[in-house]
């Protein structure tokens, strides 16, 4: 694969590399540094926080400690969307990452309805805290209603995607509005790795589990974020653009959907 494939162009113009580390659940504290260290070290150039995930600093600390150019780094974070306020949210999130400006700023979910935190994450664009704003977690109905009232529209989607949660309807819509959809959590948190159907083709593919999984969604073109605090496991999950399924073996992963390629984008609220 080249570099360019490595990548995903938003509608912004902005690029999103298609690997990234997800450091939800991730302590803040010396793990986290080093987790985003080790990855950074394995190539990784797309890191995925959150308010909510309370590890922002330990992500900034690595960031320095790097000695990478800042603009080698696509570093994403979510609005938190108890709080009111996404421009201040934003101003909290850059002080505690060390950073002015972060590369992609995602509504975390649809609580209180999928519209009233649009105007202050468009602000937050516009004052320079993101080069990038969208959303995570919201169906096709939700990614409407933004639609309509958007001067800027959101250019990403992060959910839950995976073989086991091929959300066909979704990602068929989000192509059709050019926003990328990213695929939250696509080792299953870790449920899917022992799968039968997935370790049989690991064992074809003389791959991982993990690395199956991952090389189904960036075979698609789709931004994958695994997490991991396990040196050796970051440094697997980074090598899957090195081989490719073949056919007949996407379509047996794409067969173990139990979401029916629905268009929504979660299965319930936890808020
Ligand atoms: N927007 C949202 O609402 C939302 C929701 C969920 C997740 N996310 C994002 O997506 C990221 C990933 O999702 P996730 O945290 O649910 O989990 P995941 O990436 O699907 O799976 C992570 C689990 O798999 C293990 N693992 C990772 N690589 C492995 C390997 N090669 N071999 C064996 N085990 C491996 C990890 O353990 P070790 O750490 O011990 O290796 C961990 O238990 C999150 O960190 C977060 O950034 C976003």
């Amino acid at each position: 694969m080249t570099a360019d494939e490595m990548t995903r162009v938003l509608a912004d113009g902005n690029t999103l590399p298609l690997l990234g580390l997800g450091v939800w659940q991730v302590p803040d504290g010396r793990g986290c540094v080093d987790a985003v260290l080790w990855a950074l070290e394995a190539g990784y150039r797309h890191i995925d926080t959150a308010q909510a995930y309370r590890n922002e600093a330990s992500v900034g600390k690595a960031l320095k400690e790097s000695g990478l150019a800042r603009d080698e780094v696509f570093v994403t974070t979510k609005f938190f969307p108890r709080g009111d306020d996404p421009v201040r949210a934003a101003e909290e999130s850059l002080r505690k990452l060390g950073l002015d400006q972060v590369d992609l700023y995602l509504v975390h979910w649809p609580q209180g309805g999928p519209t009233w935190a649009w105007p202050g994450m468009e602000r937050a664009a516009e004052l320079g805290y993101a080069r990038s704003i969208g959303v995570s977690n919201f169906d096709e109905a939700e990614l409407a209603s933004v639609a309509e009232i958007a001067t800027r529209m959101p250019v990403a989607n992060q959910v839950d995607f995976s073989p086991f949660s091929f959300r066909r309807a979704l990602h068929d819509t989000c192509e059709k509005m050019n926003i990328a959809l990213e695929a939250y959590s696509p080792l299953g948190t870790g449920r899917h790795l022992t799968d039968a159907t997935v370790a049989a083709i690991a064992t074809e593919a003389g791959r991982t589990p993990a690395q199956v999984l991952l090389r189904w969604a960036v075979q698609r073109g789709i931004p994958v974020i695994p997490k991991s605090v396990n040196r050796e496991r970051i440094r697997q999950n980074a090598q899957i653009f090195d081989f490719e399924l073949p056919a007949e073996a996407m379509a047996r992963l794409d067969a173990l959907d139990l979401t029916g390629g629905t268009g929504s984008a979660r299965e319930g609220k936890w808020w």
